[in-house]
């Protein structure tokens, strides 16, 4: 069978691998609202400017919400022979419509259809992704809120380093989400234009007005050369990437969780609702979901790195190629949701054990610092020796199996004469963290206030 809607200048149908590996239908289908939104617009700009009848205007509009409410309701029969989301409805709107429908694509190609279509799509994207972190960061600060003074060990290299607070953590992440937004924002910003009107690449004879288009769609402007518009995919590109770098976020927490709720730490217990059992040992409890959250960025990664390399030395303007820079964002983009979801709710659903992180927190001579700082601070001593005397010091306990607190203050003395009672005021967690008031510090009122401040920007 030849193809329908070009067959003129065909003899014979395609090979049926040659229909498999060109058509697109089978994921485009996805772009079939920002597909007729980008028609309407387009028809609506032809009448406007007297390319094509009012009357014909409105009966491809009325075709095109027919099609709409038949592909939404899952009655809509898609051909593969008919390639791609654009030539399935641009066929059916010939079925629903007649003659009219063959004037819809006056002054308009695919190439510029697509990458409009891909334009909103990405767009919608972002902003779902954005209503979606903003939930996220929302959870946080919330568990910010109420444990901005529960005190967990902070760590370096996995080591136990200094006490901080489990609020200060959790605001942490709240930053990094921040920034990720931010990075969501900025694409979102560049590529808000309109490439409609562009047509196959070089722009159309007919007197359209892009800008009039571009505005029913909600661009902000008209793209500004018709090769570019039809030939980049950057926008794709940028998402892709702010995606993979909030995807590495979410998969840092995601790895804590999984570290923390284990017998070995006990910081935190997962509810049944983000946990699974084993089908052989009774006893577990895995953290599945935040498992398949510090995975997800792989695939995310990997939809860019398909992208890239599909963009890569691909001469102006499209190539057929381009078609495969979607698969690989869909599930990109539908992976990160995922994954912001999870962690959501694995953040609301978190019990912090306040007794086993305020253990672990003054293990491992967490205060150590806080004792050289003592060191500088009362007997005046440079910094470096004070390091090397509280050095000292841990080693005395570490020989007699006590933590810093622990040690006599006659201990003490036969490593410095001059350290008096009051160096174990310095000594305790509560105090370690409490000293910590430098501005982004982790004391519990800096953790209150800014905790604080999240919210009510967050829900502003
Ligand atoms: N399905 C195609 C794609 O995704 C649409 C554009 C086709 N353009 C063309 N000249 N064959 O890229």
């Amino acid at each position: 069978m030849t193809n329908k809607m070009w067959g003129g200048r065909f003899s014979s149908g395609p090979d049926a691998i040659m229909e498999e590996i060109n058509a697109s239908i089978g994921f485009d289908q996805r772009l079939f609202a920002q597909d007729i939104a980008g028609s309407k617009a387009h028809a609506a700009m032809l009448a406007k400017q007297g390319i094509i009848s009012k009357a014909d205007e409105k009966e491809i509009r009325k075709g095109l919400d027919a099609i709409e409410a038949e592909i939404t309701a899952g009655t809509f029969t898609f051909s593969r022979a008919l390639e791609d989301i654009h030539l399935n409805v641009e066929s059916r709107l010939k079925e629903l419509i007649g003659a009219a429908a063959g004037r819809l694509h006056t002054a308009r190609s695919r190439n510029d259809q697509v990458a409009v279509d891909f334009r909103l799509y990405v767009r919608d994207t972002v902003d779902h992704l954005d209503a979606q972190l903003k939930d996220l960061q929302l959870a946080l600060a919330e568990k910010a809120h109420v444990h901005a003074a529960t005190i967990m060990p902070g760590f370096t290299h996995l080591q136990v380093a200094q006490p901080i607070t489990f609020g200060h953590h959790c605001l942490a992440y709240v930053e990094m989400l921040a920034r990720d937004r931010s990075r969501l924002a900025d694409a979102r910003k560049r590529m808000n234009e309109s490439p409609l009107g562009s047509a196959a690449l070089a722009g159309t004879s007919f007197p359209i007005d892009r800008h009039d288009t571009a505005k029913a769609l909600g661009f902000d402007r008209p793209t500004r050369n018709s090769l570019d518009s039809v030939a980049d995919r950057d926008f794709v590109l940028e998402t892709l990437a702010a995606s993979a770098i909030c995807a590495t976020h979410l998969s840092r927490l995601a790895e804590e969780i999984v570290i923390w709720s284990t017998a070995q730490f006990r910081f935190v217990k997962l509810s049944d609702k983000f946990t699974t059992g084993s089908s052989i040992m009774p006893q577990k409890r895995n953290p599945d979901a935040a498992e398949l959250v510090r995975a997800k960025p792989g695939r995310i990664l990997g939809a860019l790195t398909a992208l890239l390399v599909v963009m890569k030395g691909l001469p102006l303007t499209y190539s057929k190629d381009m078609q495969e820079d979607k698969e690989p964002a869909f599930d990109a983009f539908d992976s990160l949701s995922l994954a912001i979801a999870a962690t959501t709710g694995m953040v609301k659903d978190i019990a912090p054990n306040e007794k086993e992180m305020r253990k672990a927190a003054a293990s491992g001579f967490s205060t150590a610092t806080d004792l050289a700082d003592w060191l500088v601070r009362t007997l005046k001593m440079p910094f470096r020796e004070a390091h090397h005397v509280t050095g000292s010091l841990v080693a005395l306990a570490e020989k007699k199996g006590v933590d810093l607190p622990e040690l006599t203050l006659a201990d003490m003395q036969t490593v410095e004469p001059r350290i008096i009672r009051d160096v174990f005021k310095v000594l305790t967690v509560e105090a370690s963290v409490a000293s910590r008031r430098s501005f982004g510090g982790t004391a519990p009122k800096n953790v209150k206030r800014e905790a604080a401040r999240w919210l009510k920007l967050l829900k502003a």
